[in-house]
């Protein structure tokens, strides 16, 4: 049975592959010290035109929000997010278990407003309640959905006017970046975030997350909370190799568009056929809204995550395409989909 259930079900981009096998006899020093990984921080450095950035290599998105969240907050601070957001419902309280409180708004699209920043800043006016102190989104959001460049500025202005950090989780950025409706570049995310991580786990690597640290006030120690938080590999080369990989050409951009492609071939179905989604999604993740009986009958045929219960008659479910995911695949499930639906 098809799975399209997550862009992580396959193994690695065969680019990856071959470039683990053709540095497997090497020897490197360790936890991130060596030319693969200098290499890599030195091609994302050129990617996101910010000579200065620091970048840091870690193995998953939880690792990487936990680690980054807690180095850049002091005990009383709290993080702001959308109700929605990784960090807020699927990262097992990893942000509380340190100690940081989550501050959601409510949000169905999965992205967070100016509006949504200023009010829970209002509600929290003095040292009686937790303070917020960073702004988490990420880019593709939980839902599919992306950040306009000007929303983005928008946050980066509220963030100013609020001593705010704006911190953006890009476990799908390439998704995001790739996507037709998208205005927004490696190099604007670096001007407009303190922090934001390139997501190769969702994006045809074998997993790792490169964070870049752009603001100087948040970048001291930055290893020490890897090492704290278990992130930092003794074979750190890992995840330099399959970074030199993604950006050495146009791989990382390459993979992430073919995964659209994918998508957005499904999204035109779903549109011909007149179903809803949770929200627009221009990316690889779409959310059909479909009667409780097609979602049955489809899960006889594919295998997908069944995402939420929208009303007594209808389902929500996630279809999630990859760098990997074959034509032949998109087009038996249009096929089988239409059929279903006559
Ligand atoms: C936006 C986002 N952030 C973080 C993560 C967490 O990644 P991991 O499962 O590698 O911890 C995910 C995983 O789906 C995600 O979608």
């Amino acid at each position: 049975m098809y799975s399209f259930r997550n862009d992580y079900s396959e193994g690695c981009l065969p680019e990856i592959m071959e470039a683990m096998v053709k540095t497997n006899l090497e020897q490197t020093v360790g936890y991130g010290m060596d030319y693969h990984c200098e290499n890599a921080v030195a091609l994302i450095r050129k990617a996101i035109g910010r000579p200065d950035a620091d970048v840091h290599f870690l193995v998953g998105g939880t690792q990487a929000n936990r680690t980054a969240i807690t180095a850049f907050l002091r005990p009383h601070h709290a993080a702001i997010a959308a109700d929605t957001g990784h960090i807020a419902v699927h990262e097992t309280g990893a942000i509380e278990a340190s100690g940081h409180k989550v501050l959601t708004a409510i949000s169905p699209n999965g992205k967070l407003t100016t509006a949504d920043v200023e009010r829970i800043v209002e509600l929290h006016p003095d040292e009686h309640m937790v303070k917020p102190k960073l702004v988490y989104i990420s880019d593709s959001t939980e839902v599919g959905t992306i950040y306009t460049k000007k929303e983005l500025e928008a946050l980066r202005a509220v963030c100013d006017k609020l001593g705010l950090w704006l911190y953006l989780d890009g476990a799908r950025l390439g998704s995001a970046l790739t996507c037709k409706e998208n205005d927004l570049t490696l190099e604007d995310l670096a001007k407009l975030t303190d922090a934001f991580y390139i997501g190769a786990t969702k994006n045809g690597g074998i997993m790792g997350e490169a964070m870049v640290i752009l603001n100087p006030q948040l970048k001291e120690d930055f290893r020490y909370h890897i090492k704290q938080n278990g992130g930092l590999l003794a074979k750190g080369r890992m995840l330099g190799i399959q970074f030199e990989e993604l950006f050495t050409g146009d791989l990382f951009f390459k993979a992430a568009a073919h995964a659209n492609a994918m998508a957005q071939k499904l999204q035109g179905c779903f549109d011909r056929c007149g179903i809803p989604m949770v929200a627009p999604s221009p990316t690889n993740q779409l959310f059909p809204i479909l009667p409780n009986p097609l979602v049955e009958k489809l899960e006889k045929l594919y295998d997908f995550q069944v995402w939420a219960k929208e009303d007594d008659t209808h389902t929500s479910i996630r279809l999630v395409t990859s760098w990997a995911t074959p034509e032949e695949q998109v087009d038996a499930f249009i096929k089988d989909f239409e059929a279903l639906v006559k």
